[in-house]
């Protein structure tokens, strides 16, 4: 399998990285960064590329030199930076955060899905998931606030799907999926863990594992649909 890992440098990203390298399976990984320096991993495998995933000149130069995919994970995202948390009221709404948390959690999927596509056309199973999050449910969302975390990736969430339709006819061995990992120890949860049941809050590690399970089950049939890390379907 040749696998391209994007936001390989994040909590999940690298965690998903080690658990593919144990995989005999994977003959070749490419995984990308964007900003923060990439660990050093001491696998002939493993290629890494600097690529801001929500500039399309930096996708599309990243799509040319890549070889034939068999799994896509896109494993970058943005919940709170500097100076924005998830918004709580809708007084606190800025709308640079919201266009800042859509070119981090739904441009890069769109983007990858453009100029991926001719690698994803062979006739073998491909996969092309990408880490949502259970709070851009629609269908699941009581407590409100996060306007811009849960705005952008309810629309990560409608694109996979639009994705998951077109595909159908286009790359039939390709199935598509929006992934939710659970809580997981990671700088993008560390502020808001201490609300987190206890044996809730899952290792990097824990989740990785879970989550590449989930996308080993994936097939033609249940291509465009929302999975929870534990292989449940999640409502849109
Ligand atoms: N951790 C959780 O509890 C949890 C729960 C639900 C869903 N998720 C989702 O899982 C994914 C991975 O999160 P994580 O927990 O591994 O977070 P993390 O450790 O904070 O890693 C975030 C990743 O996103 C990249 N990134 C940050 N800002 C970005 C931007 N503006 N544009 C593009 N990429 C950016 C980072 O790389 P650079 O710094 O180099 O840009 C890094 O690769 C995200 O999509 C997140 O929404 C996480």
């Amino acid at each position: 399998m040749n696998v391209l890992i994007v936001g390989g440098n994040g909590g999940i990203g690298r965690a998903l990285i080690e658990h593919l390298l144990a995989d005999e399976r994977v003959e070749r990984l490419d995984a990308t960064w964007r900003a923060s320096t990439p660990p050093k991993i001491d696998d002939p495998r493993v290629h890494w590329h600097q690529v801001d995933p929500g500039l399309e000149s930096s996708v599309a130069e990243l799509a040319a030199g890549l070889p034939p995919l068999h799994r896509v994970i896109v494993a970058g995202g943005l919940l709170h930076d500097a100076k924005h948390g998830p918004e709580k009221t809708i007084r606190r709404f800025d709308p640079d955060f919201f266009l800042d948390s859509l070119r981090a959690n739904t441009l890069p999927a769109l983007l990858l899905a453009k100029h991926l596509e001719p690698k994803l056309r062979h006739d073998q199973h491909s996969a092309f998931a990408v880490l949502s999050a259970r709070v851009g449910s629609i269908g699941e969302n009581h407590r409100g606030g996060w306007y811009s975390y849960r705005s952008s990736k309810a629309a990560l969430n409608m694109a996979l799907k639009t994705l998951a339709i077109e595909w159908r006819l286009r790359l039939p061995h390709c199935s598509v999926a929006a992934l939710h990992p659970g809580t997981v120890d990671t700088a993008l949860s560390a502020p808001f863990q201490s609300r987190v049941p206890e044996g809730k809050l899952f290792t990097p590690e824990y989740a990785a594992g879970k989550l590449l399970a989930v996308v080993d089950q994936l097939g033609p049939e249940n291509s465009g649909q929302f999975w929870s890390w534990d292989g449940t379907e999640l409502p849109w």
